[in-house]
């Protein structure tokens, strides 16, 4: 099997490499394509993943390239994890809402636009070639944020996409921590959109034990989310810490007033990854790479791909079409749910009933992700301003008007 990673000089690529080895017995690769549009980074990156699969014993054969379509060619699954403009890019996300008391994050409000906008032409142009001449039926999973945005954008445009993120495997790992239990014994079952969801079950041997937590392990759940114990009882849900950017929302912005930006210490921190992955004596993945948010981001879409290609299938959380699944969406929504994952295909699992405390605030941002992934394709002034009318966030057209130059970069 043939599996390309676009954006592979990413520091997080040794998290996938890792997963490649953890997972040899279920998903076989015999060849890794590691493409990215920096050859240094890739040098660096690709040469400490050549070390990593030798020293687990892989004979995986791993090639790099700034050749995207030699890349794709032929390709089993393409696994796309870019970042449009880097750290310096997303600094730029960061701040320019903050200046007019919004939210100033990556994923979330005016900056999450700025990158959709620029990342969804990015994205499709890669699916439109991998729709060309990797193998009909591959796979395009795509780690790259906006993921609601950008799986809505791929999916809309016909390809055979599957949106991924590590927000539920990062909770369901913390819940096994807490009940002390291996995690293959826990579930957890979020509802709503990418970076927007709420965990309303949590299951232990297939039963749900969220509402024990909630009761008797509140100052354990706190020490992660930073959400008052009322506001967490009275939904009976986890708000993923996503949330805090809109219930907790002008307390967050006097924080990152304060804070040095998300970026910054991101590209502190990719400078020191990049130093240490040059050691020709380094072969495991740094305990470093664990100050990244993407922990057991490998385990995710290793296993998803395993899954893919296996007959039995997975339960995945993953970002697909809502096709009916969640009453009061438009079908063709893209939301992030459980899914039973195989080789013959994607089937949803049963959502119970969302009440409207959830459902609200989950039908307005897909409305307002509807019109940013318009916005990313017509490229209209007009579109990027409804698309900040309609964010529960921003809504206020003073507000827009201050927002917009922030999008002229
Ligand atoms: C989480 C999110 C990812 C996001 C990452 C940011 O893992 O699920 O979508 O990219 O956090 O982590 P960083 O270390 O770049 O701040
Ligand atoms: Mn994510």
């Amino acid at each position: 099997m043939k599996v390309t990673v676009v954006g592979a000089g990413s520091t997080y690529t040794p998290e996938l490499v890792s997963g490649l080895a953890a997972q040899r017995s279920r998903l076989a690769v015999d060849e890794l394509v590691l493409m990215d549009v920096d050859r240094g980074r890739l040098e660096v990156v690709g040469g400490f993943a050549r070390r990593m699969l030798a020293h687990q014993g892989l004979a995986t054969d791993v090639r790099l390239t700034t050749d995207r379509t030699d890349a794709v060619r032929d390709a089993d699954a393409v696994l796309v994890q870019l970042r449009v403009g880097g750290q310096t890019a997303r600094l730029a996300d960061e701040t320019f809402p903050l200046a007019c008391g919004c939210v100033g994050q990556e994923t979330t409000g005016a900056g999450g636009l700025a990158k959709a906008l620029r990342t969804v032409p990015v994205v499709l142009d890669i699916a439109e070639e991998v729709r060309r001449i990797a193998k009909p039926d591959a796979w395009l999973i795509d780690f790259t944020n906006p993921v609601g945005i950008v799986t809505r954008a791929l999916l809309d445009a016909g390809h055979r996409a599957i949106g991924l993120c590590n927000v539920a495997i990062g909770m369901q790992r913390w819940m096994a921590d807490l009940l002390e239990v291996d995690p293959g014994r826990v579930e957890v079952d979020p509802v709503g959109l990418n970076h927007f969801s709420w965990m309303r079950r949590v299951l232990l041997d297939g039963e749900d034990v969220l509402p024990r937590l909630l009761d008797g392990r509140m100052d354990d759940l706190r020490t992660r989310l930073p959400f008052p114990e009322h506001l967490m009882r009275m939904l009976g849900a986890l708000p993923s810490y996503y949330l805090q950017y809109y219930y907790l929302h002008d307390r967050t912005v006097a924080e990152q007033r304060r804070e040095r930006p998300r970026a910054a210490v991101v590209a502190d921190l990719e400078t020191e990854l990049l130093d240490l992955y040059r050691s020709p004596t380094l072969v495991e993945k740094p305990t470093q790479l664990e100050q990244r948010g993407g922990a057991f981001y490998s385990e995710a879409a290793v296993d998803l791909l395993a899954s893919l290609y296996a007959d039995e299938p997975t339960v995945h959380v993953i970002n697909v079409r809502n096709d009916g699944l969640i009453p009061g969406l438009a079908a063709d929504d893209v939301i992030e749910t459980r899914c039973l994952v195989s080789r013959s295909g994607i089937e949803p699992l049963p959502q119970p009933d969302v009440p409207p405390v959830i459902l609200g605030p989950i039908q307005h941002v897909s409305a307002y992700e509807r019109i940013a992934a318009g916005a990313a394709l017509s490229g209209d002034a007009d579109d990027v301003r409804r698309a900040l009318l309609a964010h529960p966030l921003i809504g206020q057209w003073d507000l827009v008007e201050q927002l917009l130059p922030g999008f002229e970069r």
